[in-house]
C-alpha cells in the first residue's frame, strides 16, 4: 500500500527526536494506522551541522518549499513567525495536513491557520505546542468541546521552572541554571522569550482560544517574566513557606476573556509547589466537569517529539480513513477584558 508521507522541517532538538521516534518506530506507528508511514525528507538549513545519526543522510534537503509540496504531512518544527507561517501555508495549499510545535506561530496567526486548514480540506495538529508530552491541546480541543471552560492556570514554560527549582532547592544562580536548562534542551534557541514569559504567553494565547472558542492572540497577553527575580526573592519565598512560580492564567469571566502570565508567590503546600524541573502542570475548570489537572514534561526533545509523533498518527489514520479531525471554529463576538496593567 502506498505509504503516507511525512515531511519534516527542521532537525533541532525536537526535529532529531522526531526523526528518531519515526525511523526506529516506523513498524509500529505504521501498524497502528493501518497504513506504511515514511519520512520523506528532513529540511535544514545546514544539512552538515545534523547530528541524528538514526536520520538518512539522503533525506537531508534544504529545499523546504519542495518537501511541502511532496509530503502528506508536513510537520514544522523550524519555530518563529517567518520562514514558518508561508511554509505552513504552502503545505496547507498543496494539500498536506500539518502538524506543528510552534506555539508563536499559533500564538499570533493561529486562527489564520485553522481556518485556511479547514478550507483546504486539511487538519492542523498542535499537541506538542503547549505542555510538550502532556495531553492538552486534544483535550481542550475534543474532549472537553462539550462543556464550558471558565479558567486554566498553570506552568507551562519548563525553562523558568526549572531556573525557579533550580535556584530554590540548589541555591543556584540565576545564569548557571539558564545554561542547565539550555544544555538539556528545555529552552528555546533564543532563550530570552523563556525567560520574559513571552513563551508561556504564548500557550496562553493558545489555551485561550480553545478552551474559549475565541481567537486570543499574544498580543491579549499581560506579561511579565522572571529575569528581575533575585536570589533574595527566593531565600525570602523560602523563609515565608512560599515558593516563585512563574504562571500562566487565562479566564473568561463576566468581562469577558483575559490572559496573563506573571511570576507568581505559591505556598509551599500548594500542589503546584511540587511540579519541579521542566515539569509543568494545568488546571482547568469546567462548568460541568469541574477541576481537571494536567502533568508531565513541558519541555525537552524526546518529550515534546511524543506529542509530535502522536499528531503524525493522529493525522495518518484520517488520511487512511478518507477523513479530517475536528475544525477549530471561533466565535467572533466574545468581548475581550480590558488589559489589567497592574
Ligand atoms: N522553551 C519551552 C519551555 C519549550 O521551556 O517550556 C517547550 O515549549
Amino acid at each position: 500500500e502506498a505509504p503516507i508521507r511525512v515531511g519534516l522541517l527542521g532537525a533541532g532538538t525536537v526535529g532529531s527526536q522526531t526523526a528518531r521516534l519515526l525511523v526506529e518506530q516506523r513498524d509500529e506507528l505504521s501498524a497502528r494506522t493501518g497504513r506504511p508511514i515514511e519520512l520523506v525528507g528532513v529540511a535544514c538549513l545546514d544539512p552538515s551541522k545534523v547530528d541524528a545519526p538514526w536520520i538518512d543522510k539522503a533525506l537531508l534537503t534544504t529545499d523546504t518549499a519542495g518537501l511541502c509540496q511532496r509530503a502528506d504531512i508536513v510537520v514544522e518544527l523550524i519555530g518563529g513567525l517567518e520562514p514558518a507561517r508561508t511554509f505552513v501555508l504552502t503545505a496547507i495549499e498543496a494539500g498536506a495536513s500539518v502538524v506543528t510545535a510552534n506555539k508563536a506561530l499559533l500564538a499570533k496567526f493561529g486562527p489564520e491557520l485553522y481556518q485556511a486548514a479547514d478550507e483546504r480540506g486539511v487538519d492542523i495538529y498542535f499537541e506538542a505546542a503547549v505542555g510538550g508530552a502532556i495531553p492538552l491541546v486534544r483535550p481542550l480541543r475534543e474532549s472537553l468541546v462539550g462543556d464550558r471552560v471558565s479558567s486554566m492556570l498553570g506552568i507551562v514554560n519548563g525553562t523558568t521552572n526549572y531556573i525557579l527549582d533550580e535556584m530554590t532547592t540548589k541555591g543556584l544562580d540565576f545564569e548557571v541554571a539558564l545554561n542547565d536548562a539550555q544544555a538539556k534542551g528545555y529552552a528555546e534557541a533564543d532563550p530570552t522569550g523563556d525567560i520574559e514569559g513571552e513563551d508561556a504567553a504564548n500557550k496562553a494565547a493558545i489555551m485561550a482560544t480553545l478552551a474559549f472558542h475565541t481567537a486570543t492572540s499574544i498580543d491579549d497577553v499581560t506579561v511579565e517574566g522572571i529575569t528581575s527575580i533575585t536570589a533574595d526573592d527566593i531565600a525570602a519565598a523560602t523563609a515565608e513557606h512560599k515558593v516563585v512560580k512563574l504562571l500562566a492564567v487565562v479566564e473568561n469571566g463576566e468581562a469577558g476573556v483575559s490572559a496573563r502570565v506573571y511570576p507568581a508567590l505559591i505556598d509551599e503546600n500548594h500542589p503546584l509547589a511540587s511540579v519541579h524541573g521542566s515539569f509543568n502542570a494545568v488546571f482547568v475548570h469546567a462548568e460541568a466537569a469541574d477541576d481537571l489537572m494536567f502533568y508531565g514534561r513541558g519541555a525537552g526533545g524526546a518529550p515534546t517529539a511524543s506529542a509530535v509523533v502522536g499528531d503524525i498518527v493522529t493525522e495518518a489514520r484520517h488520511i487512511a480513513q478518507g477523513c479530517t479531525g475536528p475544525s477549530i471554529p471561533l466565535y467572533k463576538d466574545l468581548p475581550k477584558a480590558p488589559i489589567d496593567a497592574s
